[in-house]
């Protein structure tokens, strides 16, 4: 009885809230990288974000044809201090200055640039001398937005979940130890001090993708299942690996005292394809993990997470391209809700208001189960021959005798070509280096492949898995 006499309260609170926190809409944005040589200019790009129905866009950088193309969208923009920058910056306020003026200035107020990131996931890489920069560069840009009189810009930077030492069970999570003192307590002081936003990247597919056989593949995906986690330390209920993942940040927050700093999802997606040793990666999982996600982020009323009820979360969607040119992994290249040619990789409505009944029908899942066998690392193509020769000629000069049999009179010299030898080459490095991280890649010359390519008696290195 108390609940139905609650509903038109609730209902005319949130339409209220609504309307008062306009800027705020939980509706995911959409991240616009550009690491490809094929995708489509700004205009078209932008054109693009629109018909997924985003409202905001995140750049990684300041590109100013972008910006330009982005006046009178109504699409909020978030850009970005490059890496190599924050260095200077953190060191001479000019330089800020100038970059404030140079970057943001000459697009207000026609462009909605709304947020600033100092830096791409700069303590999420190996520590360098760079890490101490960080958060006086963040204060420098938030200066020089004062002095120029540009106000309602944020500024903050963006951290992977590596930033935690412990994130489970979440209530118990804590920051890492070589970061509290020198950068998170500082970071936030700042982000508290400025309302600003703790920029997240989560990607529950990295989390599934390292556990498949102990986490749950719908649980990681927000479809219903009967798993739940329950947190011992809080009581709370958890019911997907997303919520677990973003209270473990505001828990490791908590705990150095900062209770208000609100979580800004920087990034979170699901890869719609990858290479053979990538389990789950697969259009099915895309589309399924982002259409629920934009779910969650567009209920009424708005539900936050367990640890932060009805809490605002704006989020970026990563991202709007596959991008060919991502280095790294084949996930890497296979963020995108659209192809570079702009169709759709599947269909979705950053709006939510799309029925899933009028949604094209998805493939099925294919890779959901680790691949077991062997796999080879081989050319991909031979189109551009100077490439091809030094990155053969990179693969040959590590490891130990790594390229003993394409040597003259070695056993897999013929055929005598440098398309043959690489494929060796690089299944002989892949071999020895997989284990510590190297990738199967080589500025996209390189393919893994199930196909074993031995012949007579040149037999070519693989990976077991
Ligand atoms: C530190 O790492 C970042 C991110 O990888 C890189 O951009 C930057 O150049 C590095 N700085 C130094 C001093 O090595
Ligand atoms: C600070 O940056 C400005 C603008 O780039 C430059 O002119 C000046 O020399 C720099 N100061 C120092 C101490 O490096
Ligand atoms: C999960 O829950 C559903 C509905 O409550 C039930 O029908 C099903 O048997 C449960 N499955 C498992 C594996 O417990
Ligand atoms: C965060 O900012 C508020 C004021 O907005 C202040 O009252 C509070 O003490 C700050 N928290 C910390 C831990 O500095
Ligand atoms: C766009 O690219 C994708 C992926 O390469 C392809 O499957 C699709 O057919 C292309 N669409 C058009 C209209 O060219
Ligand atoms: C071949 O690759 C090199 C980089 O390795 C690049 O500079 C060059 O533009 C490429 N040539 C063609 C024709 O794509
Ligand atoms: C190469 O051989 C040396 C000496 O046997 C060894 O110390 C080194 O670890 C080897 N390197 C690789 C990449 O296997």
């Amino acid at each position: 009885m108390a609940m139905l006499l609650l509903i038109p309260l609730l209902v005319s609170s949130i339409a209220l809230f609504s309307i008062s926190s306009a800027t705020f809409s939980v509706q995911p944005g959409i991240c616009y990288g550009q690491l490809g040589d094929n995708l489509p200019p700004p205009q078209i790009s932008i054109a693009l974000i629109n018909s997924l129905n985003a409202k905001r866009v995140k750049l990684y950088d300041a590109n100013p044809e972008i910006l330009h193309a982005l006046r009178n969208t109504r699409l909020q923009v978030s850009i970005m201090v490059p890496n190599e920058l924050i260095a200077a910056v953190a060191a001479n306020q000019t330089l800020s200055d100038e970059w404030v003026a140079a970057n943001v200035s000459p697009f207000l107020p026609d462009t909605l640039i709304r947020y600033i990131l100092v830096g791409n996931e700069l303590i999420s890489a190996a520590p360098n001398a760079t890490w101490h920069h960080l958060v006086p560069a963040m204060r420098r840009i938030k200066r020089s937005l004062k002095t120029l009189r540009i106000p309602k810009i944020k500024v903050g930077t963006s951290s992977a979940m590596d930033v935690l030492q412990t994130s489970f069970p979440p209530s118990n999570a804590a920051f890492r130890n070589d970061l509290v003192g020198p950068i998170m307590k500082p970071m936030l002081t700042f982000l508290n001090r400025t309302k600003s936003f703790f920029f997240l990247d989560v990607y529950p597919y990295l989390a599934w993708a390292s556990d498949p056989i102990n986490i749950n593949l719908d649980y990681a995906l927000f479809e219903p299942t009967n798993v739940t986690v329950t947190d011992p330390g809080s009581g709370l209920l958890y019911t997907n690996l997303f919520d677990q993942m973003v209270d473990a940040v505001y828990f490791a927050m908590e705990k150095l005292g900062f209770t208000g700093v609100r979580i800004f999802i920087a990034e979170t997606g699901w890869p719609n394809g990858g290479d053979i040793d990538q389990i789950g990666t697969n259009i099915y999982n895309a589309a399924t993990y982002n259409r629920n996600f934009i779910k969650k982020m567009t209920r009424k009323p708005w539900l936050g997470t367990p640890a932060r009820p009805g809490s605002i979360l704006p989020s970026f969607l990563f991202s709007l391209f596959n991008e060919n040119q991502k280095p790294g992994p084949g996930t890497e290249r296979h963020f995108g809700l659209l192809h570079p040619n702009g169709s759709r990789v599947y269909d979705v409505d950053l709006a939510g208001v799309t029925p899933e009944a009028e949604f094209r029908p998805l493939p099925a899942p294919e890779n959901n189960e680790k691949f077991k066998g062997r796999i080879w690392c081989v050319a991909a193509r031979g189109d551009n021959a100077t490439a091809l020769a030094a990155a053969l000629s990179y693969a040959c000069s590590q490891g130990n005798g790594t390229c003993d049999p394409i040597q003259p009179r070695g056993k897999c010299f013929r055929p005598d070509s440098v398309l043959w030898h690489s494929s060796y080459a690089f299944s002989s490095y892949w071999a020895q280096f997989r284990k510590i991280g190297a990738t199967c890649y080589f500025n996209g010359l390189a393919t893994q492949t199930a196909k074993d390519p031995s012949f007579g008696s040149c037999k070519f290195p693989s990976v077991t898995l």
